[in-house]
């Protein structure tokens, strides 16, 4: 029976191998993780993460073909196939701080994988990482000890959070990168030939290892600055009364643009965006490639520009002064349908409120958890609350983060009525229906539309 282990139980590897688990039950599947309340969750009634679908997945080969372990050696030992999922967090000190990636956990990864094999085995590397880090791995491999073989690969995960399911079991393509040797092209092949269990052949693409790490940031890369140019646009649209959503649809009209991704925002979040355009940044600069950097750099300035002026535009319309006043965020998460909180606008959004002295109150179907663990510094100068009528009662205004259905179904007339006049709407996803809001009495801004006020 051919094994797998996959090391690090997150948000890629955890969906990643259930999948692999229910398409091939002849394989065996274990994953692994240092954190023991992780490995615990995976094999609870509650995940440690929230992806609609997933509990399903998890369940169809849960102890049948899938396991969860806090035995990383044991795991290795046994494996054909090492994946290695960990986190790849931005550096936050020394050379390279703030852009470059801390590959720490993940070197201690390939330390351990080569202290513990006894036998040849292929590696997959799942986590993002910047380009050459193959090359690396392979050397902290090899070194010294000769005996076993290891042959490296990329095979970067594009799931969206939210979606992971639908993405693992239907992707657009599945991309794996070896090396152009002999024995680097049998490794491609045997991972083809697992993912080729359900995916169709054509969609999976076989590029050098090089390529296929590169592939995984520039796709990021170009992602995030569809929404940065979109979010460039809508502010424009504020300033002359043109309707960023009308133009998002008739520049999407266009083939050659295509409609997805220019939905105007408060911003990307995520742990992948920011993080993998910073390390594209980085990656430039190391090759002296100084205007390729900037051109990318500027792709997570307009981003925090568009974070700070959704908070200054609630500090204007707000009569200047928002010391005191209560403020509902509808929405924590940096997404909808995801309990993940990484790198979410409503960070920043929520401590420049703070920062004004507001009385800030946050509602999210899924994220209350995980925000908490974001603004640690800031638990007894804001409020968490679950029912979103009770967050907005007494409110000066709501500002809408995160685009759940939930926050759609609610009765705002009802939470009008509860809110302190005049009742201010700020729809930070452009997802609700702005008119009837404008008629129930409240004060609305929206993102690249012109404001509807009655004062
Ligand atoms: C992303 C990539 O899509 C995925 O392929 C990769 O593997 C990991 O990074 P994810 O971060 O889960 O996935 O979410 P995504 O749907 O890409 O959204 C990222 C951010 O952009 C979110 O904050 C989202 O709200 C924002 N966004 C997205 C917009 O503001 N407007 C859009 O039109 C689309
Ligand atoms: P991602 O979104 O990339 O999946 P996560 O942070 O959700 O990132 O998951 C990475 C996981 O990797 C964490 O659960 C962490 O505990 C685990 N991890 C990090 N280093 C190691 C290691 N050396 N051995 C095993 N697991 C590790």
């Amino acid at each position: 029976m051919l094994k797998i282990c996959c090391i690090g139980a997150g948000y890629v590897g955890g969906p990643t191998m259930a999948m692999i688990a229910k398409q091939c039950p002849d394989i065996q599947v274990t994953v692994v993780d240092i954190n023991e309340k992780r490995i615990a969750a995976w094999q609870s009634e509650s995940l440690p993460i929230y992806e609609p679908g997933l509990d399903k997945v998890v369940q169809a080969a849960l102890n049948r073909n899938l396991f969860f372990s806090t035995d990383v050696d044991a795991a290795i030992r046994e494996a054909d196939i090492v994946f290695v999922s960990v986190n790849t967090p931005t550096k936050t000190f020394g050379e390279g701080a703030g852009c470059a990636s801390d590959l720490q956990y993940w070197e201690l990864c390939a330390r351990r994988i080569k202290e513990v094999s006894t036998s040849d085995k292929i590696i997959v590397e799942k986590s993002t990482l910047p380009v050459r880090t193959a090359e690396a791995m392979e050397r902290v491999l090899h070194a010294g000890n000769r005996s076993v073989h290891f042959e490296v690969l990329s095979n970067p995960e594009f799931l969206a959070e939210g979606t992971a399911i639908s993405d693992l079991e239907d992707p657009d393509r599945v991309l794996v990168g070896g090396r152009e040797t002999p024995s680097g092209q049998e490794a491609i092949q045997e991972l083809v030939d697992i993912y080729a269990r359900w995916v169709p052949r054509e969609r999976i693409l076989t590029t050098n290892v090089w390529s296929a790490e590169l592939s995984k940031l520039t796709a990021n890369a170009f992602l995030a600055q569809r929404v940065s140019s979109i979010n460039a646009i809508s502010a424009l649209c504020e300033a002359t009364d043109a309707n960023v959503a009308e133009v998002a649809h008739a520049i999407g009209t266009d083939q050659r643009i295509g409609s997805k991704f220019l939905r105007a925002s408060i911003g990307f979040g995520g742990s992948c965006f920011k993080k993998d355009i910073l390390n594209l940044v980085y990656l430039c600069e190391t090759y002296g490639l100084h205007e390729p950097a900037e051109y990318w750099r500027q792709v997570v300035v307009m981003n925090e520009y568009q974070e700070s002026r959704f908070v200054i535009r609630m500090l204007r319309s707000m009569f200047n002064t928002i010391a005191g006043k209560r403020i509902a965020l509808f929405g924590f998460a940096f997404k909808a349908d995801t309990g993940d909180t990484r790198e979410s606008p409503a960070i920043r959004i929520c401590r420049k409120l703070v920062e004004e002295h507001a009385r800030v109150v946050i509602t999210d179907p899924q994220a209350i958890e995980n925000a908490k663990l974001e603004i640690p510094d800031l638990l007894d100068r804001v409020e968490f609350e679950e029912d979103p009528y009770a967050a907005a009662e007494g409110a000066h205004a709501i500002a809408l983060l995160t685009e759940w259905d939930q926050f759609k179904q609610l009765d705002y007339q009802r939470i009008y009525q509860s809110m302190v006049q005049p009742a201010f709407l700020f729809d930070g996803r452009n997802m609700l229906d702005h008119d009837a809001l404008f008629e129930m009495g409240y004060e609305v801004f929206s993102i690249g539309k012109g404001m509807k006020s009655h004062l």
